[in-house]
């Protein structure tokens, strides 16, 4: 694991965007998981930056994201599929057919999952799995007290992260109940995993996750046992780690 500490939000996107960047030039059809929420925003913007000035290049790459609420119909505002829309296919050059985002919409869910699962197994697997991190130590929506073993499923959202999602709705009422998720083990079958956290309501989740012990009740700290993973965060997601880290990954060797 390589845990990587930057001063800002801005320094650790062009971190996390340079590292997508190399992989993608060394393998232009690179298989790309993608996450939403606000903390890889920065990450995106700076793609599509490249795309757009640096001419880095989507058109052969394919993409699977991670979650995505059940019964938001690609249309809702919040469901994921916009997010990911809006905030970055519509920017780049890649194929919609080869962009992947959970079915929230499925009428067989179990057979959806099952699918997913075998989609990204014939594409080779994910090479770089972005990731965010809950306050509460989830990754995708695979919450507290999730098997990590667990592959793409249909989850229940706590009240945690119901909680820290209304904002986005209208009122509770709306925000839903249930998501499709990868699982854990689904996530940690990919090559590299490049976890992004930013401010201080992560520093505890950050903290659990990388110095902690390896918990179900902290999902995250599944990647203390993955082969290559980083962990970029800013300062104040950083700032309860014990540890001694790096500020840049160029010269890095994973140990
Ligand atoms: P955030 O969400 O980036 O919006 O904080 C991260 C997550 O819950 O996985």
């Amino acid at each position: 694991m390589l845990v990587i500490v930057k001063n800002n939000y801005d320094s650790l996107s062009l971190e996390a965007a340079k590292v997508v960047a190399d992989r993608l030039k060394k393998k232009p059809n690179l298989v790309l998981g993608l996450a939403t929420g606000s903390t890889p925003l920065g990450l995106y913007k700076e793609l599509i930056r490249m795309h757009k000035y640096e001419g880095l290049d989507f058109s052969k790459v394919t993409t699977f994201n991670l979650d995505e609420y059940v019964s938001l119909p690609p249309s809702h505002d919040q469901s994921y599929h916009y997010f990911m829309q809006n905030n970055f296919f519509d920017n780049i050059n890649v194929d919609p057919r080869y962009i992947h985002v959970p079915q929230g919409m499925a009428k067989d869910v179990t057979q959806f999952c099952d699918w997913y699962e075998e989609r990204i197994k014939s594409f080779g697997g994910i090479d770089v799995q972005v990731l965010g991190i809950g306050a509460n130590g989830h990754i995708a929506f695979n919450e507290p007290g999730s098997s990590l073993g667990s592959r793409t499923r249909i989850k229940t959202l706590t009240s945690t992260t119901r909680e820290a999602n209304r904002r986005f709705f209208k009122n509770d009422e709306t925000v839903p109940k249930y998501a499709i998720t990868m699982g854990v083990g689904t996530i940690m079958n990919a090559k590299e995993l490049l976890l992004v956290a930013s401010g201080n309501d992560k520093a505890d989740a950050i903290k659990s996750a990388v110095e902690g012990p390896l918990t179900a009740m902290c999902p995250a700290s599944i990647i203390q046992m993955h082969k290559e993973a980083f962990v970029i965060v800013d300062k104040e997601a950083g700032s309860k780690l014990e540890g001694t880290y790096v500020d840049t990954w160029e010269t890095i060797i994973f140990d």
